[in-house]
């Protein structure tokens, strides 16, 4: 078994790769922004307004028929120190709508991470936008530069560096001399007979060939080695290099054939990825001006010093001499005259719902932008400065499937969380519902399985924290306007100030029905307990039923049981809500079943990882372990020893089933 998720894992990137590809199309993601306090311009100035034309022109102008290249400038205002110029480009190989989403996507958040700077950029997978009080349309900038790495290591790091400088220099050299008015390059390498090297170049196309090379060459010499992956940006240009096909090869290669040649072949078969260590975590090392670099140096070595074990380190403060914050403290507070004007002073028809740590309500902020609004119920016994320090680690946290933090507000006695809004419910409100579960057909909950899948893959393991959720259900499976899910209420226990690094805890928080047996009985805490709760949730969208109320009457059987009795007996399509009706895979469902009883699976080491489940979400060639059976008898002991867990604890912390909806999520450095 083990050797299977060995090769899941290194199947997994792949797979998660295209999934992302071809079944998303919002969200770019998010890799980094600089923005330097030393540009800093005053509220409802000139700059601002001019500012906000820029970013609405970029907008469009990325969004128009005639956005080609991936790549437009533009400029606001008239006179020089009010003046403002920007850019955006998009990654060679995406297409007109990507580039498009990614670069409104991008205008919305520059303003959100760089509130008031002159001089901003951000980057992303897709896309990098940047602006400017002076010029910079042909102007070559390598610093910043932002690198990083994926954490594989590599097999034959000499031959590997040979075969990787070569392809480098190879499309440096065309990327520079391309005329095609797209400045970029791609190259495939054979590395060994199983896995093959990826390697992308790209300028903005409005530098000359020289500057276009010259600042190649500059990010190109910032690579990391004995890396599987890596890459370095600066605002004028990037490499990248990866043992897994990040680009669609199609549609950089090959510029428009003139009409006599023989057309392109088909893009190549993808080489799967080989090794056991295909981590997609990635470090982020900025460095800018040299006079900075020894300001970043002494300060990673603190990091080192303050985390001996992490694996991965954060530049977590800015400073004026080049190293940018990722995210400005200040730029993600909202005071609370803004906060009250949007929601109504909390007005009892904006209010959305009540959850463990307070009431949520909708609000408008004045640009228009639709937030949800959590006030937190006093006590949470953490202090100004940790909180804030929480908040900005959680509003780094950006993936697709989970619900954006953009900000806090604190004022006197107020705590507030301000989220991204998501228009429409949680999944609980249609699953759960005899007539909203309708809505609900096959292909829609294949696609919020998986996504979910995702998101938690991504808190588990993409991130650069460790978060577990400690609570995931359906009422925390918030679903946007295309029913797409977003995960909310992860990394509560950061912003309460739980300690975060015990794998023990006496003070357990869930709510019933999804809680792993160990966690509930001996409050231990791991990824897998969120996996337990995974399998609950896949059975619960399967069969339309709660596990927590439907079958308290039945004999003592849960829904893990109905659900394994009915594979057991070889009938799994019986336990499918009726309301599905025919149209629907019934591979996808059974597949589905499969992998919720392995989640709910006793022992934790039978679960399997989120990494596997997404693998096993994607691949339907991949074989799966039969399941055990599941935890289901366990239902009677497990209350009657959660009970004498609550008459002994001493802390006197409330126990999780009481307060309905309570919810606390973990989260660790890795
Ligand atoms: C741009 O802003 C910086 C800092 O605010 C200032 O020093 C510089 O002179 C400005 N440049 C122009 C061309 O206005
Ligand atoms: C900015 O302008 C708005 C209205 O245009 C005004 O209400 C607000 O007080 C101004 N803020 C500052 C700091 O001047
Ligand atoms: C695209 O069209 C707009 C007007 O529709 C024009 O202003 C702009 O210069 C064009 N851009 C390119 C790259 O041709
Ligand atoms: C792009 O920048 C150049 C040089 O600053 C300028 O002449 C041109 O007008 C800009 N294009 C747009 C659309 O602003
Ligand atoms: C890569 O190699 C370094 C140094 O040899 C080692 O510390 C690190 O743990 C390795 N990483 C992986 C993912 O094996
Ligand atoms: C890589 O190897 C395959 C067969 O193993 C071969 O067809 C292909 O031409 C090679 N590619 C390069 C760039 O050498
Ligand atoms: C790759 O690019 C080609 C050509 O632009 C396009 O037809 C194809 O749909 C793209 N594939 C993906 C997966 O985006
Ligand atoms: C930016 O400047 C403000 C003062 O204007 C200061 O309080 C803040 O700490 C600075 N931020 C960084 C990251 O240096």
């Amino acid at each position: 078994m083990s050797s299977f998720f060995t090769i899941s894992l290194s199947f997994l990137l792949l797979f998660f790769f295209i999934n992302l590809r071809s079944t998303e199309s919002a969200a770019p993601t998010y890799l980094y922004n600089y923005c330097s306090n030393a540009t800093r311009f005053a509220p409802n100035s000139t700059y601002q307004s001019n500012l906000n034309k820029l970013l609405s022109s970029l907008s469009s102008a990325a969004a128009a028929a005639n956005n080609t290249n991936g790549f437009a400038n533009a400029t606001a205002g008239q006179n020089p120190p009010d003046r403002a110029y920007g850019l955006f480009l998009c990654r060679a190989d995406v297409s007109a709508s990507t580039c498009s989403d990614c670069v409104a996507a991008g205008t919305q958040d520059i303003l959100q991470r760089c509130p008031n700077q002159r001089v901003s950029v951000i980057w992303y997978d897709e896309c990098m936008l940047r602006y400017s009080n002076q010029s910079i349309y042909s102007v070559m900038d390598t610093v910043p530069s932002l690198m990083m790495y994926n954490t594989g290591n590599i097999s034959d790091p000499t031959r590997f560096a040979q075969i990787l400088g070569d392809t480098m220099d190879d499309i440096v050299a065309r990327a520079s001399g391309d005329e095609s008015g797209k400045k970029a390059a791609t190259a495939e390498a054979n590395f060994t007979s199983l896995q093959k090297l990826y390697t992308l170049a790209q300028c903005t196309p409005d530098l000359t060939a020289s500057d276009c090379n010259t600042c190649l060459q500059s990010v190109k010499s910032n690579l990391p080695s004995g890396k599987q992956g890596g890459r370095d940006f600066s605002p004028s240009c990037s490499v990248r290099f990866e043992l897994y096909p990040f680009y669609n090869a199609s549609a950089v290669a090959a510029p428009p054939p003139p009409p006599s040649q023989i057309p392109p072949p088909p893009p190549a078969p993808v080489t799967r990825p080989k090794g056991k260590s295909n981590k997609t975590t990635v470090i982020i090392i900025a460095v800018a001006v040299p006079v900075g670099v020894a300001v970043v140096l002494l300060f990673l070595a603190c990091c080192f010093r303050r985390r001996k074990a992490a694996k991965t380190y954060e530049v977590a403060q800015g400073d004026e001499s080049g190293v940018g914050d990722i995210t400005d403290v200040e730029s993600l507070q909202y005071d609370l005259a803004t906060i009250q004007a949007a929601t109504d002073n909390f007005s009892h028809q904006n209010k959305l719902g009540e959850g463990g740590f307070g009431e949520v309500f909708q609000g408008q902020l004045l640009n228009g932008q639709e937030i949800a609004v959590k006030r937190l119920s006093e006590g949470s016994g953490q202090g100004v400065g940790e909180f804030k320090n929480e908040v900005v680690l959680l509003a780094k946290l950006q993936h697709r499937n989970l619900v954006r933090l953009l900000g806090f507000c604190l004022e006197g006695e107020e705590k507030i969380l301000v989220y991204e809004f998501v228009p429409n419910k949680s999944l609980d409100y249609f699953l759960f519902d005899p007539d909203k579960r309708r809505q609900l057909d096959w292909s829609r909950r294949y696609k919020i399985i998986s996504g979910i899948a995702r998101g938690m893959l991504y808190l588990h393991e993409d991130s650069r924290l460790r978060i577990i959720h400690r609570d995931l259900k359906p009422s925390n499976i918030l679903l946007d306007s295309e029913m797409n899910p977003k995960i909310s209420d992860f990394g509560m226990a950061r912003i309460f100030g739980v300690d975060q690094t015990r794998a023990k805890t006496n003070k357990i928080v869930g709510t019933f029905g999804y809680l792993s047996p160990e966690y509930a009985m001996r409050g231990q805490i791991s990824v897998k307990s969120d996996v337990y709760s995974f399998g609950v949730l896949i059975l619960e969208i399967i069969t339309g039923k709660k596990n927590s109320c439907s079958f308290q009457s039945d004999g003592g059987e849960n829904l893990t049981g109905y659900a394994w009795k009915h594979w057991r007996a070889g009938t799994p399509l019986e336990v499918l809500d009726p309301s599905i009706g025919d149209s629907c895979s019934m591979d996808e469902v059974i597949r589905c079943l499969h992998i919720g009883l392995l989640g709910v699976q006793e022992d934790p080491a039978d679960r399997p990882t989120m990494a596997s489940i997404v693998l096993m979400l994607s691949s339907h060639s991949v074989k799966l372990p039969q399941p055990r059976r599941p935890a289901f008898f366990l239902q009677k002991s497990m209350e009657r020893q959660l009970k004498e867990l609550k008459s002994g604890e001493s802390t006197g912390g409330s126990m999780p089933w009481s307060i309905n909806e309570m919810s606390v999520t973990e989260v660790s450095p890795r």
